[in-house]
């Protein structure tokens, strides 16, 4: 079954209940050889992305995909541990209200010329995907200075899957998905 592609999951939407039944689940292969679970469309989009960032010698590799809300509790719970409160309360959705937990979302690592990670969030790496995203239907979900819309804080390791012609209808109009969800009509 199709998801809703353009669900909107925040600190205000949980994920519904019983959003990912019926969902057919692919495992990607991620960082340091692990598998990744992402919902297939979005699975299938990722990899005709990473291609072309590849390919534009922009090397990109998976960190994380769906989560249960069970993985988003000891995330979140490691999290307070090494990051504090402030960080944690900035930066991870508490479960059942993480996007993770559609499968549509991934955190994802860039590497320099060198091939080392990029670990600064202002790397002209993250400026150079940030354009191409959008033509695979991916869209960047908390950008830089939206924090009081999406909730979090600039993540520009964070992209959602919300499939074309939505990811271009954000880019273009520099919206956030909240700004989408309620400048469209849903059906
Ligand atoms: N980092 C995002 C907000 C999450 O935990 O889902
Ligand atoms: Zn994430």
């Amino acid at each position: 079954m199709k998801p809703e592609l353009t669900i909107l999951v925040n600190r205000s939407h949980p994920v519904p209940e019983n959003f990912s039944d019926g969902i057919t689940f692919v495992e990607l292969m991620g960082g340091e050889n692990t598998f990744i679970s992402l919902e297939e469309e979005a699975a299938r989009a990722y990899l005709k992305l990473q291609q072309f960032l590849l390919d534009s010698g922009l090397p990109i590799e998976l960190l994380s995909g769906y989560r249960t809300a069970e993985k988003q509790q000891r995330i979140w719970d490691e999290s307070l541990e090494s990051n504090g409160a402030e960080y944690t309360a900035r930066y991870v959705a508490t479960p059942g209200f993480s996007e993770h937990q559609t499968g549509l979302a991934m955190d994802v690592m860039l590497y320099n010329q060198a091939g080392n990670v990029i670990t600064d969030n202002y790397a002209p790496e993250y400026e150079r995907m940030l354009p191409v995203l959008h033509r695979f239907g991916f869209i960047l979900r908390y950008p830089e200075g939206r924090e009081e819309i999406t909730g979090y804080g600039y993540e520009p390791w964070h992209i959602r899957y919300v499939g074309i012609p939505a990811s271009q209808i954000i880019w273009e109009n520099n919206w956030t998905l909240e700004e989408y969800t309620k400048n469209i009509a849903r059906p």
